[in-house]
């Protein structure tokens, strides 16, 4: 076990991003409720998930990691998770045949609902609010008592959570995952894509495999695995007081797992090495991701990585990294590097979306291409050095919306105020996910083109 760590050792230390409870007393009675409710996650998932991503670290696995940028209470329906875990899916599946490598699959869902903000107020029209911090926190709407934080909404986000997660693991389990289906489903995003032409091939391939299959008796009626498939849950630790209600002792290990979900980041804001988010992460179990942004220098993030990984387990920490389309030839080098020389085990992963955000017609937008560029820069890197590119984490939606411009289908900057609903940030709607999968599994062809000694024949 960690030392000097306890699940209230984070409260002595610095910290970031606190929301302004107007009764202490209050919080602290649902903290003390929370306590006593059920996990939402069993901490021998939680090490599945590590053995899973321990096989990323080692060049052996693609991670997946996507969902929106902060979960509502308002958008909680089953059409809406059952939309997402589709486009989800059917991105996995394009990635597997392209990585030729098992896709472990984390949604940023059932949990996410904390927000880091850039400023505690928010002004409009010469009224002066606090800023939104995520449902679990306050109100969206710009009015004195939604924005007023509440702890009350923190049983809720509870209760979301485990609704969620319920549904997610029957879809995962009982039947909707399968292959077939999944298959279908994305022949039927490529007839009507206007780049119909350019996904074809691979789509025709997949085909090809699938009636191999079936030819040869490998269907899902006798191999379990072909109509289920694991699918993990993630979001930032962000809301601490909530994170350690949850922090429960795994009676099989004795050691302490976050059940909140399977796996949990720190965010770019709240990653200073003496505070508070730092200090809860490090002695937890669950597998942790770091974002990282420009400002982390090499050495800052080599004692970073000694705090939250001293064993060295591969699978235990995911860098996601977030510079912005330009400035990955600036940033990534140097830290792998580092990583490098010092013989850490990571997964490198690739967030897209964080780097890349402007203002286009007053609304927070992301265009595709750039978020396109950042990828194939992630790649590229990689590929110089010798590294495994390991992951993608992105924002997106099951649903039509119209919040990141560009696409196959382009959402253009006078569109983007038809079907704009993120509570936060910009999302990729269904088809610019999938669309992304396709380009992504291009540039993982072509990795495997480079190194062919990494080729593994999955049936998972
Ligand atoms: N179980 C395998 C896996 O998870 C194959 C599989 C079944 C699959 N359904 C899926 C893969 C849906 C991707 C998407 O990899
Ligand atoms: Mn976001």
């Amino acid at each position: 076990m960690a030392k000097d760590w306890n699940p209230a050792s984070w409260r002595s230390m610095p910290i970031e991003q606190v929301p302004d409870y107007p009764d202490p007393m209050a919080l602290a009675d649902t903290e003390k409720k929370l306590a006593t409710y059920p996990p939402l996650v069993f901490a021998g998932e939680a090490r599945k998930l590590t053995r899973a991503l321990g096989e990323v670290a080692e060049g052996r696995g693609f991670l997946l990691q996507g969902g929106d940028c902060a979960e509502s209470f308002a958008e909680h329906g089953a059409d809406n998770i059952r939309d997402f875990f589709r486009a989800f899916l059917q991105m996995a599946v394009v990635l597997t045949f392209g990585a030729s490598q098992p896709v472990v699959k984390v949604g940023r869902i059932a949990g996410q609902f904390a927000k880091p903000r850039s400023s505690n107020n928010e002004t409009r029209d010469g009224k002066t609010l606090p800023s939104y911090r995520g449902d679990i926190i306050n109100g969206i709407e710009f009015d004195e008592a939604s924005r007023i934080p509440s702890p009350e909404r923190q049983i809720e986000a509870y209760r979301q959570s485990a609704a969620t997660l319920n549904l997610l693991r029957a879809f995962a389990q009982g039947g909707y995952a399968n292959l077939e289906n999944v298959h279908q489903w994305m022949l039927g995003f490529v007839g009507g894509s206007p780049e119909a032409e350019r996904y074809r091939a691979l789509a025709d391939r997949i085909s090809e495999t699938m009636n191999f299959m079936r030819a040869i008796g490998i269907n899902s009626e006798n191999h379990p695995s072909l109509r289920e498939t694991d699918f993990f849950t993630s979001h930032e630790a962000l809301l601490l007081g909530y994170e350690e209600a949850l922090t429960r002792v795994d009676s099989t290990s004795g050691d302490w797992y976050a059940t909140s979900g399977h796996m949990i980041w720190i965010g770019d804001r709240t990653r200073q090495e003496d505070n508070a988010h730092v200090e809860f992460c490090r002695g937890i179990k669950n597998p942790i991701g770091l974002k990282c942004g420009p400002s982390l220098e090499p050495d800052a993030l080599l004692r970073l990585i000694d705090r939250l990984n001293p064993e060295n387990k591969a699978g235990r920490l995911t860098l996601i990294t977030r510079f912005g389309h330009e400035k990955v030839d600036a940033h990534l080098p140097k830290l792998i590097r580092a990583v490098e020389r010092e013989g850490r085990k990571v997964v490198w992963s690739c967030d897209p979306m964080h780097g890349n955000t402007i203002t286009l017609n007053h609304y927070k937008t992301r265009p595709f291409d750039r978020i396109l560029s950042e990828v194939e820069s992630f790649f590229a890197v990689h590929r110089a050095e010798g590294t495994h590119a390991g992951g993608i984490h992105i924002e997106m939606t099951g649903k039509d919306v119209t919040e990141c411009t560009g696409g196959a289908r382009p959402v253009l900057a006078e569109d983007l105020s038809d079907r704009y609903h993120t509570h936060c940030d910009p999302r990729l709607n269904a088809n610019q996910a999938l669309e992304l999968a396709f380009l992504v599994a291009e540039l993982l062809k072509d990795d495997h083109a480079a190194a062919p000694s990494q080729q593994q024949a999955v049936i998972r």
